[in-house]
This record gives C-alpha cells, structure tokens and sequence, in this order.
C-alpha cells in the first residue's frame, strides 16, 4: 500500500490552519502541525493525530526543520508585519526541501497595485512561490473570512449592536466562506495536486448577505434583536488598538473595509468553487453563526458580560484618535504613488476568476448588481 505523503501545515492553530490540520487527518495523511506555543489548540490537534511542531514563521532553521521528510505543504502566513519576510522564508525552505505541491492562502484583493503593503506583500509572495522550479502551486485568494464577523461577538451578543464600518447596511457586499469550507478547499488541492497545480481558487459562502441581513442572522443564532450599526474608520481604528493588534496592521485593516465599502468582495460572488472542489454546497452564514455561538465565550450572556462588553466599549470611545497615514510614515511603510483599489485595477480585474466569464469592465455593472 502506497504512504500517503507528509503534510506540513503553518498556523497550525489559526482560523484555517486547524480545519485543514483536522480534515487532512480525516482523510489518512500525516500532518506537521506548526504552531507558535502549546495551549489547548495544540493539545486539540495532538489528540486528532497530529505532529506537533513548535516554532516561529520568522525563522529560517524552524522552517527547514519543520519541513524536513514533508512533501506538501499548507502555508498559511500569521496577520501580522513582515508579511514578505514569512513568505521569503517558507519558500526558500520549501526549495531546499525540494516541496512537490504548495497551497498558498493568499488574499482576494491580492495586486501588485493595492494600497495596503500587507496585499502586495500577499502578490509578491505568491509570485515567488511560483517561480521554484520542484514546486507546484495552488492560491486560495480567499475574500473576507466569515470569521470577521465573530471579533466584534462580544457587543454583538451582549449589547445587541453589530458595529462594523461595513457603509450601507441594505447593499449586499460580501458572501462570506467558512474556515472550514476555506480549509476544505486547501484540502482538496493538498489532496490532488495534479488537479490543482497552477490555479487560483476564490472560495465564497453560498450567498450575498447586506450588513442588515448579516445582523438579523447573528441576532437569530443569539436569539436576541441585533442592529447593524455602520462606525466610522477612526472608531474601527480605535478598537483594533484596544483588541491589542500591532500597531501597523489597523492601518492595512482599514483599507479592507474601504474595499468592502466599495463592494470588491461582491465581484463575482457567490460563486461555485467550494461545491466544484468538494462536491457539497458551501456552508451559509447562519450555521456558521449558530456552531460559532455555540461554542464562543463572548456569546454568553451574563450581567457580568455585558459590564464587561460596555466597558470594553467605553475604552474605546476613551482611546485618543489614531492617524493611519502618520502611522504607515512613522513605520517607513513603502507607499506607492497611483494605488489602485482593485475594481480600479486592470491588472486585478484582468486576473479576477477570468475563467468563470465575469470580468467587469467598469464599475458599473457591479453598482447595478448590487442595488439589485
Ligand atoms: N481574515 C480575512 O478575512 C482574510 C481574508 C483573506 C486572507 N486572509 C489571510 O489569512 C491569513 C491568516 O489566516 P488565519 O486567519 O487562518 O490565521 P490566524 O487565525 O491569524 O492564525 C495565525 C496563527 O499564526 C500564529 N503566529 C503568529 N505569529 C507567528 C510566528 N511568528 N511564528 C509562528 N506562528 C505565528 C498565531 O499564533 P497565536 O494564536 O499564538 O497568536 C496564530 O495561531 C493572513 O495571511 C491574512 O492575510 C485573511
């Protein structure tokens, strides 16, 4: 009986990193399982069968040593700065080790135009894995994680209010994927490399969702009122400081939800890529909710939590205003002069899902389908 080969998984024990861990193992192959420290995620992974390797992304001889006997890999960079620094040192260790197959997760709106260095970081990475000559490769350029919706539960559940700087709350924006339908496509290409090898999957949820809709289903799965309540940027930024991000990722953040204002992760979503790869429907967002709730501590609701949640809200309106440009300045970020959002993109929207047939040429069509 052939062996199936040894998978090195990165982030091991992030948003993605542990449905992949735990669907790989499902389907019989072992898994490298790196993490950063051991907590109860990690004795999670240890349970369900996985080798443990603890590290840091940063470091080349952990890389090369995390991929000694692995043959694939998952590679999965932390959100964090220095994004190009884990990308140069996963692919220099996956040349050496002479890696057969690689899934990148990369981003949506990945271009070598955007306005966040963290995306083109993103571009720049996948471009390099592509050029090892051993290696093949497959891009998930996955859009805005379901899972987003869930850092902001806290006020969610125990305030009914859903603050997010999302604009428009009746304008469908975004059909948010699953971690366990994005892993299930790394696990589908992981799985068959040959199927995959050079292609470039944007996985969605099965449905677009407004802002409003996307409150009426968490306060369902609550089972409580929950009101979308569109926040300013400044207060995004001052909330992301307080949840304790570095200072130079709110920066790049912001820009996320600049795209998703401007409905970047409604192009060409839904679409079909997770029923294509995996023969089962996408999860919608109201399971996603429901199993979310479930389990999540912000979820219950107490006295104690919802003085802790309108605490946590008035450190917030407490913490002093934030300039992103004088932070991206004070941090030598390299700025472009012309950055281009992607619908304004032609090298972004020349290699957005070309293959499906929906290649906007002016914003239009996407205004007209969005208002729809
Ligand atoms: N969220 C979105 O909507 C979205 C959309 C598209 C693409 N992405 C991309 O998704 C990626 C993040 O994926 P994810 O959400 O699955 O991961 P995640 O949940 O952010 O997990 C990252 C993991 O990496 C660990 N880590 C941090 N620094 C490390 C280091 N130096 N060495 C080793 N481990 C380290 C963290 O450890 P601790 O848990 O111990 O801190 C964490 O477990 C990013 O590259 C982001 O650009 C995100």
């Amino acid at each position: 009986m052939m062996t199936k080969p040894k998978i090195l998984v990165t982030s091991a024990a992030g948003n993605t990193g542990i449905p992949t861990t735990l669907q790989l193992l499902e389907k019989g192959y072992p898994v490298r399982a790196l993490v950063r420290r051991d907590d109860h995620r990690t004795q999670r992974l240890r349970d369900a069968g996985a080798e443990i390797f603890i590290g840091d992304q940063y470091s080349i001889n952990d890389m090369r040593r995390a991929m000694d006997g692995v043959r694939r890999a998952y590679h999965c960079a932390p959100t964090a700065p220095n994004g190009l620094h884990f990308g140069t040192v996963f692919t220099i260790a996956a040349q050496e080790a002479r890696l057969e197959h690689v899934v990148l997760l990369g981003q949506w709106l990945s271009d070598p135009n955007h306005p966040a260095v963290l995306t083109r970081e993103t571009w720049l990475n996948e471009e390099v894995l592509g050029l090892l000559p051993d290696t093949t490769l497959t891009v998930n350029n996955v859009g805005w994680f379901a899972a987003n919706y869930f850092m902001v539960l806290e006020p969610v559940a125990q305030l009914g209010i859903f603050p997010m700087p999302l604009g428009d709350g009746d304008v469908k924006k975004d059909a948010p994927p699953s971690n366990e339908d994005i892993a299930a496509v790394n696990v589908a290409a992981l799985a068959d490399p040959a199927a995959h090898a050079g292609k470039v999957y944007r996985p969605t949820g099965p449905e677009l969702l407004s802002p409003n809709e996307i409150a009426t289903i968490l306060g369902k799965a609550l089972g409580r009122r929950v009101k979308y309540q569109d926040i300013s940027e400044a207060m995004l930024l001052k909330a992301l400081k307080v949840q304790g991000f570095p200072e130079a990722m709110p920066t790049q953040l912001r820009l996320y939800t600049d795209e998703y204002r401007r409905g970047a992760f409604a192009i060409h979503a839904p679409n079909n890529v997770v029923r294509e790869l995996t023969g089962r429907e996408p999860e919608t967002f109201e399971a996603i909710a429901r199993r979310t709730v479930r389990t999540h501590p912000d979820a219950v609701r107490t006295f104690s939590n919802k003085l802790k949640a309108m605490g946590n809200f008035m450190r917030i309106l407490l913490t002093a205003n934030i300039d992103p440009d004088a932070v991206e300045l004070r941090r030598d970020h390299v700025l472009l002069e012309s950055p281009a959002f992607v619908q304004d993109s032609r090298t972004w929207r020349e290699r957005h899902d070309p293959d499906a047939g929906y290649i906007p040429d002016t914003p239009e069509p996407l205004a007209r389908k969005m208002t729809a």
